[in-house]
């Protein structure tokens, strides 16, 4: 029973919001029913989508609040389309075209967007004192950090892995034309010894794991960058604040980063 429930929990975001609104599609055929003995029905379809919109972002409460304003606006914009007489392809080719761009938003829980200038810069000051940088960005979206750290005089080797096809398919045409070796691989099967600067933009859900799978492969003299999202209960070697729109924070860790609870037990 704990295990089913657990395992419910673990549903994407995606799945869950499907499931509400088929459960406000039920909840509406009762209010419907229940209607119907004080006003005769039929009722507008304007009134009823909106009613499916209501009541789905109600039962979307415990979803994060802009999954909320998704649930409202979704049977809404379905209804739209409907009206405009939108073709169903053209529903299905922007659905293939987000899947090919954003499908590990949907299975990582890591969307795509891109590391600026500014901290490509700061990646290039973090090891201007090393030779011999073997660079690696896990997840390396379009391949722009690929390229640039090619690029650098120090820099001997410059990798990206992705696995959503439209940015890797880019990535790839970028590492042909300008140099750098992108490939498509998920992030769990890449041999992280074979890289001293290994670098990460992704989201807060992976990071424990990734410091797992970072502290059995990294080697002792690598670092390991994370950008804007700091390993949890690990203290960061150094933090560096960047002087963008955004307030970028990079987080460097090497593999020996002590935990906190450790760093507590130390002052103890
Ligand atoms: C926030 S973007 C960062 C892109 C790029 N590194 C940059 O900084 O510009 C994260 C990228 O990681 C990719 N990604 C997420 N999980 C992955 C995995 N397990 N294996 C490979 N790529 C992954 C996503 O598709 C996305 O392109």
């Amino acid at each position: 029973m704990h295990k089913t429930i657990g395992w419910i929990a673990q549903w994407p975001k995606i799945v869950w919001a499907l499931v509400l609104q088929l459960l406000a599609i039920g909840a509406l055929a009762l209010i419907v029913k229940g209607l119907s003995f004080v006003i005769s029905p039929p009722y507008p379809d304007w009134a009823l989508v909106l009613g499916q919109a209501t009541i789905a972002a109600l039962l979307s409460w415990r979803l994060p609040y802009w999954w909320r304003w998704i649930q409202f606006i979704i049977p809404l914009g379905l209804y739209a389309a409907l009206l405009l007489n939108v073709s169903p392809l053209l529903a299905l080719v922007s659905f293939v075209l987000l899947w090919l761009v954003f499908r590990n938003s949907v299975v990582n829980r890591v969307p795509l967007y891109l590391t600026n200038q500014i901290t490509r810069q700061a990646l290039k000051e973090l090891v201007s004192d090393r030779t011999d940088v073997l660079f690696i960005d896990l997840g390396c979206g379009m391949g722009h950090n690929v390229v640039y750290m090619n690029g650098l005089t120090n820099v001997t080797q410059s990798v990206g892995v992705e696995t959503a096809w439209l940015p890797y398919w880019w990535a790839k045409f970028q590492s042909l034309l300008s140099g750098g070796q992108v490939f498509r691989q998920n992030i769990d099967s890449v041999d992280l010894s074979q890289y001293n600067l290994i670098y990460a933009f992704l989201s807060p859900e992976p990071m424990a794991q990734l410091w797992r799978k970072v502290q059995a492969e990294m080697s002792p003299n690598a670092l390991f960058v994370s950008n804007s999202f700091a390993i949890p209960d690990v203290i960061p070697d150094a933090i560096w604040q960047l002087a963008d729109k955004r307030q970028t924070e990079l987080f460097v860790y090497k593999k020996d980063s002590p935990s906190e609870s450790n760093q507590e037990l130390s002052h103890a």
